[in-house]
């Protein structure tokens, strides 16, 4: 089912999300799909659950859409598209490097975050089988951000305190609902 987005300004989206039990992880099936149906109908390539008002520890991305960019297959991935249930990473390494990074829970806006190149991961997926992965570029990239979503951490925490203050104002119109989105939103302040 596609769910409306949570935007900017509410304050789930800074909860840091429960972890799921993997012994009694409860309906997990219909939240996966969720977010799936969620992700796609707003074309991301990824989203994490507090993103559709649920604070629990998963996100989901497909990777697909970047299998055109330089080092791609040098990444072990398990899946194109993967789910990531209690994930954990172990640790961050490589250079710091920037990249426009934007969220489906902040619409029409694009900035430059800075974050580490490569990291190492754990996380349960759908059927709760554990894995370790070890990634860098782009599917790193997208990792990070969707697990920062599991801590309360919004890119826009990650920018310089004069970058943030710029965008003060449409991120105010963002938690208002004032502003041009083709997917669903649900605002806080409406
Ligand atoms: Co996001």
């Amino acid at each position: 089912m596609i769910r409306p987005i949570v935007a900017y300004g509410d304050p789930i989206l800074k909860k840091k999300a429960l972890e799921i039990n993997i012994d009694e992880p409860g309906e997990l099936k219909s939240l996966i799909k969720d977010l799936w149906d969620t992700m796609y109908n707003a074309k991301g390539v990824g989203i994490a659950a507090p993103q559709i008002g649920i604070s629990k520890s998963i996100f989901v991305a497909d990777f697909s859409f970047f299998k055109d960019e330089d080092n791609f297959f040098e990444n072990e991935l398990i899946n194109m598209k993967q789910v990531f249930i209690n994930p954990n990473i172990i640790k961050e390494k490589g250079d710091n490097y920037t990249y426009p990074e934007g969220c489906l829970s902040i619409p029409n806006i694009s900035e430059n975050v800075t974050r580490k190149s490569s990291l190492k991961i754990k996380f349960f997926d759908e059927n709760l089988s554990p894995h370790k992965m070890e990634c860098s570029g782009i599917i790193a990239r997208v990792i990070q951000h969707e697990y920062d979503h599991l801590k309360g951490i919004l890119f826009t925490d990650k920018l310089k305190y004069k970058e943030r203050k710029k965008l003060r104002e449409e991120l105010n119109l963002i938690s208002i609902g004032d502003v041009d989105v083709k997917y669903k939103m649900s605002f806080f302040k409406n």
